[in-house]
């Protein structure tokens, strides 16, 4: 990365794909930061360097909005699904690389006896959803407000996007398009809000079905003894609770959010970080729960179908497990979290320095600057932070060859020091362009 190379500008064949991009495919027009002058067509990403069309260079600390723990195009990675792909794609019937996987989520992850593959986070924090259900026989799942889980109807609820929330436990939808009657269904509590949420837990009690949480919200990490309550609570009305991993698992540790944090749920969903950008999520869990999905069950009424054509694929399971064994390594997380650590506290310097107040919340591997003076803890305080701030920051750092998420820095073991000292130099520069716009 050079600073000082001009921006290349936006060639005629980046321009028109752009275009069609706009006009072809309404959902995936979300670039970077959803302004138009952001977007981008990728050519490739290597190591934690992404280029665009024109021939751009950017640091990447979107990471595909995670999964690319490992970095783009690792060449370990690369060697494994290449060798995957000469045996052929996909079979439904397990392979070697699908039970092996298995084996190395259960020695890793503290809850997990079984597993099982999804594709998405998204199907799998649905099928985490439906073992519940048909453990407690009941439908209603409580959820805590501004966490995402997904894309299935249930849950698309009360999530980070919501224009405005209602009065707890009532869900606000944040598509339209879902049958109404599952918002009947869901419950929403505050994050962090312990008393609050054994008030809803405790009243609700008999219809639950189960409470998830992301061990860390967004990057809103749980106040000390929060999640151990709420382990405690659940427990002990033997409610299963579901920790939704998709971004937490093997980010924060090699045992996940569950094992950097000392809880250790009912059920669990990993997916992004797990396998290298591969699509594959895994549900797991303890024995009795998800002896629900066992195929000899199918017949007698007391089955829970958890299937998928590409679930379990080769080709994802020996993405992931080319990707579990880089995490293996000695120091990677030690490495992941320092340089993590580095940039957290760059940013916070950086902006005290020209008086702009700023919150950085989250854990050293998937963290985020909150503009604002008040304590930030839960999705109303964080809603009340200057979002417009936020935004006009990831454009100063585009503008600066870095490419961030709207919410999250997601920091990979590829990294380097280098590339924290350009980051840190480069949110100094944009620190001062806001402080004096
Ligand atoms: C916490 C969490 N759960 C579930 C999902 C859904 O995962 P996917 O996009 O793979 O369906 C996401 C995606 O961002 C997520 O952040």
């Amino acid at each position: 990365m050079n600073a000082d190379q001009p921006k290349k500008p936006r060639g005629s064949r980046e321009q028109k794909l752009l275009d069609e991009a706009a006009a072809l495919l309404p959902a995936s027009a979300r670039h970077v930061t959803a302004s138009p002058q952001s977007a981008m067509i990728i050519r490739e990403g290597r190591g934690s360097r992404l280029f665009d069309l024109s021939g751009n260079e950017y640091l990447d600390y979107l990471l595909g909005s995670g999964p690319m723990l490992v970095g783009h195009a690792h060449p370990v990675v690369l060697q494994a699904v290449a060798a995957a792909l000469e045996r052929g794609a996909s079979f439904l019937l397990p392979t070697e690389s699908a039970v092996e996987l298995a084996r190395e989520v259960v020695r890793s992850t503290p809850c997990a006896e079984r597993v099982v593959f999804g594709n998405t986070g998204s199907d799998g924090v649905i099928f985490a959803i439906r073992l519940a259900r048909a453990y407690r026989k009941r439908d209603k799942v409580l959820k805590f407000e501004g966490a995402y889980h997904g894309q299935g109807d249930a849950l698309l609820m009360s999530n980070q996007w919501t224009a405005e929330p209602a009065a707890f436990p009532r869900p606000v939808a944040n598509s339209i398009g879902l049958p109404i009657h599952t918002q009947e269904e869901v419950l929403i509590a505050p994050w962090n809000d312990i008393d609050r949420t054994a008030e809803i837990i405790t009243r609700y009690s008999d219809e639950l079905a189960c409470v998830i949480a992301e061990p860390m919200q967004r990057t809103l990490p749980p106040r000390p003894g929060f999640l151990e309550q709420l382990r405690e609570l659940t427990l002990r009305i033997d409610v299963p609770l579901i920790f939704d991993e998709v971004v937490t698992g093997y980010r924060l540790g090699y045992g996940s959010g569950q094992g950097y944090y000392g809880v250790t749920p009912d059920l669990c969903v990993l997916g992004k970080s797990l396998s290298a950008g591969h699509p594959l999520s895994v549900v797991a869990g303890r024995r009795d729960l998800m002896q629900f999905a066992e195929g000899g069950r199918r017949l007698t009424g007391d089955y829970v179908s958890l299937t998928g054509t590409y679930s379990g694929n080769p080709i994802s399971c020996t993405a992931a497990l080319a990707a579990l064994e880089l995490l293996r390594e000695p120091d990677v997380y030690a490495n992941l979290f320092k340089r993590g650590q580095r940039l957290m506290v760059g940013c916070r310097k950086a902006f005290e320095a020209v008086g702009i107040p700023v919150q950085i919340l989250g854990e050293p591997p998937a963290f985020e600057p909150w503009f604002a003076d008040h304590e930030i803890y839960d999705f109303r305080s964080a809603q009340k932070s200057d979002r417009a701030l936020s935004f006009r920051f990831g454009q100063a750092l585009l503008d600066r060859g870095i490419v961030k998420g709207h919410e999250k820095f997601f920091v990979s073991i590829v990294h380097t020091d280098e590339d924290i000292d350009y980051t840190i130099d480069a949110i100094q520069d944009a620190a001062h362009e806001l402080a004096h716009a």
